[in-house]
């Protein structure tokens, strides 16, 4: 796992994980504590928290890992806290055998288009008025490789 602030988090910290998501989604788009651990009881999902104020939930389904959600407070981005924290759930699911991890953005999300583009996701599809607010959905990409090639 890449940066000593992040650490495994499982059910019984879905009420941190849920105060980070809080404070980086708005009003109704944010996950409580009850959605996050339902969500981290289903197979193959995995929490990891970054305690300077990131988290991510990652899903493993065979060899295809799927980011479900990332958030870093409002105070703490552009320092590296949610590229690590995708790097981390990245090579976490590469451990555990995932070829290729994906994960979904709103075409209106320039600040983690950015970061994702940064990271090497490329566009594998796209659902039109996929979001609420009627933005569509790129589906990104990046197969993991190697050991220490990753990122
Ligand atoms: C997306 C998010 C997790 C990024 O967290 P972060 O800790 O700021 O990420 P990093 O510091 O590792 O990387 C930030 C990168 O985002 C990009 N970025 C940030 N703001 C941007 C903007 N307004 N326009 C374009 N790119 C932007 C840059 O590529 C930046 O890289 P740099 O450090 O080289 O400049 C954070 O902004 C967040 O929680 N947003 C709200 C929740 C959300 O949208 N989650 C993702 C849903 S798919």
């Amino acid at each position: 796992m890449s940066g000593q602030a992040i650490t495994r988090a499982g059910p019984l910290h879905a009420t941190a994980l849920s105060a980070i998501h809080a404070r980086a989604f708005p009003e109704g788009e944010y996950w409580d504590a009850r959605i996050i651990a339902g969500q981290l009881s289903q197979p193959g999902v995995f929490g990891l928290i970054d305690t300077r104020g990131g988290m991510i939930l990652a899903r493993l389904a065979a060899d295809e890992a799927e980011v479900l959600t990332v958030a870093v407070v409002p105070e703490r981005r552009q320092q590296g806290l949610g590229g690590s924290l995708v790097a981390a759930a990245a090579e976490e699911a590469r451990q555990r055998g995932a070829a290729r991890i994906f994960l979904e953005v709103s075409t209106r999300n320039p600040a983690a288009r950015g970061l994702y583009q940064r990271l090497g996701f490329t566009q594998v599809g796209r659902r039109r008025a996929y979001y609420a607010d009627g933005s569509d959905a790129l589906v990104l990409s990046k197969r993991l490789g190697e050991k220490n090639v990753l990122f």
